[in-house]
């Protein structure tokens, strides 16, 4: 029998364990915990929509209409008119046939991949793809190919020897803890070339990328027949679920074979609602993203001095390159003692010997909260005595 506990004290002996941390009010830059306050680096809520009065008043809207519950599969009684309505709001706002509304990205992708490839095919993964397309791929029992990161060449050998009757690729759009941009317009050639699906999951670069915050694709000005696109409403959109864009019969598909669509109650009306509340905002506020990459080139600029490697990103995630696990767990708790909170991110999550301190920004941080993140790094850095 597996010993937990012993499994447990070598994880904690490793600075592996995770903790959770009870926040006590909503998301914001600012986060209380324990009744203290934290300037905070850690959520992925981009646009700063998590707390906005618009989605809070169409939570309260749908509730009203629709009750709380959804009752049921969204393929017996549990699909709304709210949630229609999201749906059709989404391909406008995409400007794409079809949209499914999933209840989190994590389901969209396992149920996306399983439907689509099966035993016999191949899928190709990216080295540092979400945890939830290499469990979609597993779950699919297709065969199961890993490139070196962004690697397209490579990919491209795979492909060329690859007999499967079914190919899928999938990618992260942006990288979650790298925070950089996937090759899609290489990737789209290459899938077109060798008669590939490629699934593109942006779950944070919609709402962050391309005119109106319509997401990667639209960044690049990319369409393909070959392509799936699967974007979360979790993080920059600042709600809940995710949606999968498809062509017309690959949805009609995915609605009798996806089964994390299929054999699970629907998310709650209201928050297809809210949304859908929080399409206007994305659309129409291109402040927050103006602020996100102002923030952005002002971050890279104050904490260039670091003894640390700072990816260059051009998205909202900016990670530092720590390396082992107890020097970034020190890290991030040493600034936490400051009042600054950015997560340690380790493995598994990140490759061995990589772990590091994954600062997110948002559109309501403040140019001064990034001064004062990399003051205290480099106060830290001096504290340490790390060199460069
Ligand atoms: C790249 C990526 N895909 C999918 C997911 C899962 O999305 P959700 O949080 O909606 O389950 C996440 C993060 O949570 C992610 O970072």
């Amino acid at each position: 029998m597996n010993d937990f506990q012993a499994m447990l004290m070598r994880m904690e002996s490793q600075c592996l364990l995770r903790t959770r941390r009870i926040i006590e009010g909503p998301q914001n830059p600012s986060l209380r915990v324990n009744n203290q306050s934290f300037l905070s680096f850690c959520s992925n809520d981009y646009l700063g929509l998590a707390n906005h009065p618009n989605l809070i008043a169409a939570i309260i809207t749908g509730m009203s209409e629709f009750g709380v519950g959804s009752s049921s599969s969204a393929l017996i009684c549990g699909h709304t008119k709210a949630h229609e309505d999201l749906e059709q709001t989404l391909a406008a706002f995409l400007e794409i046939p079809r949209v499914i509304y999933f209840s989190n990205g994590y389901m969209a992708n396992l149920g996306v991949i399983s439907a689509l490839v099966g035993p016999g095919d191949t899928i190709f993964c990216d080295r540092l793809n979400h945890a939830s397309l290499i469990d979609g791929a597993r779950l699919s029992r297709a065969e199961f190919k890993v490139y070196a990161h962004s690697d397209v060449f490579k990919l491209e050998k795979l492909l060329q020897k690859c007999k499967s009757p079914s190919k899928l690729v999938v990618t992260d759009a942006v990288f979650s803890m790298d925070g950089d941009i996937a090759h899609l317009a290489e990737l789209i050639t290459i899938c077109e070339r060798y008669d590939a699906w490629l699934l593109v999951d942006d779950a944070h670069g919609f709402g962050v990328l391309g005119p109106h915050g319509k997401g990667s694709l639209h960044h690049f000005g990319l369409k393909s027949e070959q392509l799936l696109y699967m974007g979360t409403l979790g993080k920059a959109a600042g709600v809940a679920g995710a949606f999968v864009a498809a062509n017309r019969h690959i949805s009609d598909w995915l609605l009798q074979r996806a089964r994390t669509y299929m054999y699970t109650t629907s998310n709650p009306a209201l928050l297809a609602t809210a949304a859908s509340a929080a399409l206007p905002l994305i659309y129409e506020e291109e402040w927050r993203r103006i602020r996100l990459r102002t923030l952005g080139k002002k971050l890279q600029k104050v904490l260039y001095g670091l003894p640390w490697p700072l990816i260059h990103s051009k998205t909202a995630i900016h990670p530092i390159i720590i390396g082992d696990n107890q020097t970034t767990q020190t890290l991030a708790s040493m600034l936490k003692n400051q009042g600054i909170w950015v997560p340690a991110i380790c493995p598994p999550t990140v490759p061995d010997g990589t772990a590091r301190l994954r600062i997110s920004l948002s559109a309501l941080h403040t140019e001064d909260d990034v001064i004062c993140l990399a003051k205290a790094l480099m106060k830290i850095a001096t504290v340490l005595k790390v060199e460069r």
